[in-house]
């Protein structure tokens, strides 16, 4: 209870500090923009074909800012109105008449992705909150998710039958985007990605038509396993199920004199723990040019074996909030909300080892980055480079997809995430944090890391990235699939990865 309550602390302070030095606005109301005019006529269209499940917003009323409301305020736009589909079937008529219209639109499922126009629009916005059920199957050990979630939820509902499901790692990330794009959870290492554990799709097709799509449907099932937004609407995921007891970890938050240990740590937990069921991130951050760190801990089980964690939990924390609890608690522990209302973008780097050379590469950029952004502006702004390793094996668990390209050879994740609070700053920030990117990427090609091709995870790169990047090889069979499925591009007025 006290480590509780001090965390809280911690937390409202940073908010605070946010808040304060960051400048973040209160409650934004969202006008109506002119672009979007000319699009309310075909939401009136939509309120004709729509059933009653189903409703249509327009500014000023509050479901209208929730629907299109993200996690990251430059990804949110007034778009002409916010529709809320209840069924999937609801879902096909909308894309028809959008398809008629050739209308912008866009879907938006947890709204965390931070490229503006990903899951925004001037246009239609498709909010697909209404589709938040979530039936766990016991005989055939999977639980159907609705679209519309945020894993959270999902967690939660999955608990009193002790299983759950590889997916997000802290709270509020949508299920959809997640799922569509990859997955890396705190059980990746078990399991693999989250898309490795997919067993179906409903999706409502770009000409309306509702299907689902399995294994047996090889290409759809290969591309909607990466490919996003590209092939229609999805409405609803079967996801396998697996056991779950208590788990151990949460949270650590660390002063910046500490942060060559930590970077040190990480290093050797990366090269040293091959227990599938053990995995960290940790976040090395300055706010406003200060350099921290946060670290997260997991073991699903309710205690680690001896001696795995020693070395991170040896190094002096600032606060500390670890302990066995249920997987709900232990997700709810980091404070992913501290930051969102401020303006955001992230981007990545795909290293074959989180070396100790390349983790001084990073923490290198963490502070010159972060002090020329303190001299370029009065006030600050929060920058982050997530660490996120993994054992070798996570590629194994599932058949090609999508994402990644190849499964032969495994990559770690890097996410950088820059978070500021003025329109004005967007494309410093954006060119700052590809800089940043290519710098890291470079030193670990430099100290011979073959990765000058090697693919990026779809959800941390940055809006502009080439598709081949993401996709490589399997670019030319995504376009292939794509043109059958959709061959007046439909899924091409919406913004995201464009096949
Ligand atoms: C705080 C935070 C933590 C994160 N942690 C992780 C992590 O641990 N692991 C990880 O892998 N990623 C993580 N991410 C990245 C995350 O996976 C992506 O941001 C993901 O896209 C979020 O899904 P969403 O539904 O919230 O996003 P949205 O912004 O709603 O959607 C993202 C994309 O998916 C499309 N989409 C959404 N719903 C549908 C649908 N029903 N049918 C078709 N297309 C759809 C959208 O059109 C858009 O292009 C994190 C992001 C944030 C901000
Ligand atoms: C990763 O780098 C470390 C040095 O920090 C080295 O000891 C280790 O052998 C490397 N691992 C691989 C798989 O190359
Ligand atoms: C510092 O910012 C300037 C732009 O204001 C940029 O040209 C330069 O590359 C930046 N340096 C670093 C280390 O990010
Ligand atoms: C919609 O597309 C699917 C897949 O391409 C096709 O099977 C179906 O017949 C189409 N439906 C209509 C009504 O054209």
């Amino acid at each position: 209870m006290a480590v509780t309550t001090r965390i809280l602390k911690v937390a409202l302070l940073a908010q605070a500090l946010l808040g304060t030095v960051l400048g973040v606005a209160g409650s934004v109301v969202h006008e109506r923009s002119t672009e979007s005019l000319q699009y309310v006529p075909i939401c009136k269209d939509i309120e004709d074909v729509i059933s009653d499940a189903s409703d249509v917003f327009y500014p000023l009323q509050s479901d209208y800012t929730t629907g299109i409301e993200h996690w990251a305020s430059s990804s949110t736009q007034s778009s002409a109105c916010s529709v809320e589909p209840g069924t999937a079937e609801d879902v096909g008529k909308i894309l028809q008449v959008i398809a008629k219209n050739r209308t912008p639109f866009a879907v938006k499922g947890g709204g965390h992705s931070p490229n503006r126009g990903f899951s925004s629009t001037d246009g239609v916005h498709i909010a697909m909150s209404r589709f938040g059920d979530v039936v766990y199957n016991a005989d055939a050990g999977t639980a159907d998710v609705g679209a519309g979630l945020v894993w959270d939820t999902v967690y939660s509902a999955l608990e009193e039958y002790n299983v759950n499901v590889v997916g997000g790692r802290v709270p509020g990330v949508g299920v959809a985007g997640f799922t569509l794009g990859g997955g890396y959870s705190w059980k990746t290492n078990q399991f693999g990605l989250t898309i490795d554990t997919v067993q179906g799709y409903e999706l409502a097709l770009p000409n309306g038509t509702v299907t689902t799509v399995t294994s047996g449907d090889e290409d759809l099932f290969f591309g909607l396993r990466g490919g996003f937004n590209n092939f229609g609407i999805v409405t609803k995921f079967t996801l396998k199920t697996f056991p779950q007891t208590e788990v151990w970890g949460g949270l650590m938050v660390f002063t910046g004199d500490q942060i060559e240990k930590i970077s040190t740590a990480a290093s050797n937990f990366h090269n040293k723990v091959t227990d599938p069921k053990a995995a960290i991130i940790s976040e090395f951050n300055t706010l406003t040019g200060l350099p921290g760190v946060t670290l997260n801990l997991f073991y699903d089980g309710p205690e680690p074996p001896a001696g795995i964690f020693d070395e991170i939990l040896d190094i002096p924390h600032f606060s500390k909030d670890v302990s066995t609890r249920s997987f709900t608690s232990l997700i709810a522990a980091t404070p992913s909300q501290l930051t969102s209302g401020l303006r955001g973008a992230f981007h990545t780097v795909s290293v074959t080892n989180y070396s100790e050379s390349l983790m001084d590469v990073i923490l290198d950029q963490l502070k010159s980055v972060g002090s020329n952004i303190t001299s370029v502006f009065a006030s600050g702004a929060f920058i982050s480079y997530d660490v996120e390793p993994f054992i070798p094996t996570i590629f194994t668990h599932g058949s090609n997809s999508a994402y990644p390209p190849s499964r032969e050879k495994v990559l770690f994740p890097l996410n950088l995430y820059y978070a500021w609070t003025f329109p004005t700053s967007d494309d410093y920030f954006q060119d700052a944090i590809k800089q940043s990117a290519q710098a890291i990427e470079e030193a670990a090609i430099a100290e011979g890391q073959d990765v000058s091709t090697a693919p990026l995870y779809g959800n941390y790169a940055i809006v502009g990235t080439d598709l081949e990047r993401i996709y490589g090889d399997n670019l030319p069979r995504l376009r292939s699939i794509k043109a059958q499925v959709d061959p007046d591009n439909i899924m091409g007025l919406a913004g995201g990865w464009k096949f």
